[in-house]
């Protein structure tokens, strides 16, 4: 007989950690929600030309970590790597920048696909909250998304992590800069594929991991100095913004993001217990984005938290979440006439808003009262067919261990009001 197992690269969601991913989920919404931003939800594929001209043609992400493929009827189409140009391509295509409400404020939660070199903290089905800010260009909006990922994190009870801040200038100033990257490096002593990255996607090449090419780096012209007047002024309010709300970042001037569609503010965050894959976030600003897919002007900024990861960071700090009681009582029947009128207790219990559980299967009470402590239960209700003759139910409090017979008439309002 042969089983399967999942696909290389990805990873099963299985209680009781599974629960850990939707409070992390939870987390990192709760702060969106809480200041605009609107749900959006869309397809798990797109047209693949969308990705490649959103993400860019000399990203990774598109040109080897796409999962395409054809349709029966002939259309190409990409397994979202990422969530950004999706949902901009869905805000147009609803026109809810027409509505006169900008900026569109908009939050999502899905899977994502790259395909990529699989190692802890980096899979091929991953698992991101994000949040996008579409159509307006203001210093307040960038730092707004930034100080929510900290609020967020912070929420989690995560401390050890770090924000990168750069700017990647604009439309007139990053070709300038490019350029002259470009003819610095073209002076250097590089490999073949690093060669053409130069011509391709030179900024790229800053972010290099190895230290001969590192080396060589080091009077490489820098962004910093290149920066029009407008993106300086720009960035100046962002980081004066954060400061204000108390919010620690780190200035890197190397932090270049995989994905093209970036204009001025970028932004990391890395927790260091993270080890080679420390990026637990990222984001930016976009404000050729739109153009590139066809839209008109639409300034905006976002970023993706990667919420496997964030889980890695938790476990690496040690944090311990606060996670719902998923089971308040549970109930034991012993016999045939027990086991229906206590089903009819757990019903009532649900019906009153308490989670309630029940053992299953005519099991004995000793394996019964095992199930009632795994579950994690405060209460447990025992009927026996003695206790029904009476009709009352034994009703145990786990943490005492003291026990009391309450009438089966009143046990669900004894138990809501216990629970309060
Ligand atoms: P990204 O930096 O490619 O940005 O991804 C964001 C986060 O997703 C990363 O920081 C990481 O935590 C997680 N992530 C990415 N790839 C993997 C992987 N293979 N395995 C596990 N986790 C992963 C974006 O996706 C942009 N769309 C963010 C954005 C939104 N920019 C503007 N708006």
């Amino acid at each position: 007989m042969s089983t399967f197992q999942a696909p290389k690269g990805t990873y099963d969601l299985i209680p009781p950690d599974s629960a850990k991913f939707l409070a992390v989920r939870e987390a990192i919404s709760a702060p969106l929600r809480d200041s605009g931003y609107g749900y959006i939800e869309t397809p798990g594929f797109e047209n693949v030309e969308l990705f490649a001209r959103g993400v860019g043609e000399s990203t990774d992400i598109v040109t080897k970590e796409m999962y395409t493929l054809t349709t029966k009827g002939g259309d190409q189409l990409a397994l979202r790597p990422e969530g950004t140009a999706s949902v901009l391509r869905a805000a147009l295509e609803a026109n809810l920048h027409k509505a006169g409400n900008l900026p569109v404020k908009l939050w999502y939660s899905g899977s994502y696909y790259r395909y990529e070199r699989p190692q802890k903290g980096r899979y091929r089905h991953f698992s991101q909250v994000g949040a996008e800010a579409i159509g307006t260009e203001d210093p307040v909006l960038d730092a707004e998304l930034i100080i929510l990922a900290d609020q967020a994190y912070r929420s989690l009870g995560l401390r050890q992590f770090r924000i990168l801040l750069n700017s990647l200038g604009d439309k007139e100033c990053r070709p300038v800069y490019r350029d002259a990257l470009q003819t610095f490096l073209r002076d250097l002593d590089l490999d073949e594929e690093t060669r053409r990255r130069i011509e391709i996607n030179p900024l790229r090449v800053l972010d290099d991991k190895r230290a001969d090419v590192q080396k060589q780096l080091t009077d490489a012209p820098r962004l910093r100095d290149y920066l029009c007047d407008a993106c300086k002024a720009y960035h100046e309010e962002v980081r004066a913004l954060l400061t204000a709300a108390g919010v620690v970042y780190e200035d890197d001037e190397k932090l270049v993001r995989g994905l093209d569609y970036y204009t001025r503010t970028t932004f990391e965050f890395v927790h260091d217990g993270l080890g080679s894959q420390s990026a637990v976030g990222g984001g930016g600003r976009y404000d050729g984005l739109s153009e590139m897919i066809g839209g008109p002007a639409l300034p905006s900024v976002g970023w993706a938290l990667g919420v496997d990861r964030t889980v890695l960071a938790l476990e690496a700090e040690g944090v311990e979440l606060d996670l719902p009681v998923t089971t308040s009582v549970y109930a034991v029947p012993l016999g045939d006439e027990a086991r229906r009128a206590l089903f009819a207790v757990v019903t009532g219990l649900r019906r009153a808003g308490v989670a309630a559980d029940f053992a299953f299967g005519g099991r004995g009470l000793k394996g019964a009262m095992k199930s009632a402590n795994r579950s994690g239960a405060r209460y447990t209700l025992v009927a026996g067919e003695r206790d029904l003759a009476e009709g009352v139910v034994q009703l145990k409090d786990m943490e005492s261990g003291e026990q009391t017979a309450v009438a089966l008439a009143d046990v669900v309002a004894e138990l809501t009001t216990r629970l309060g």
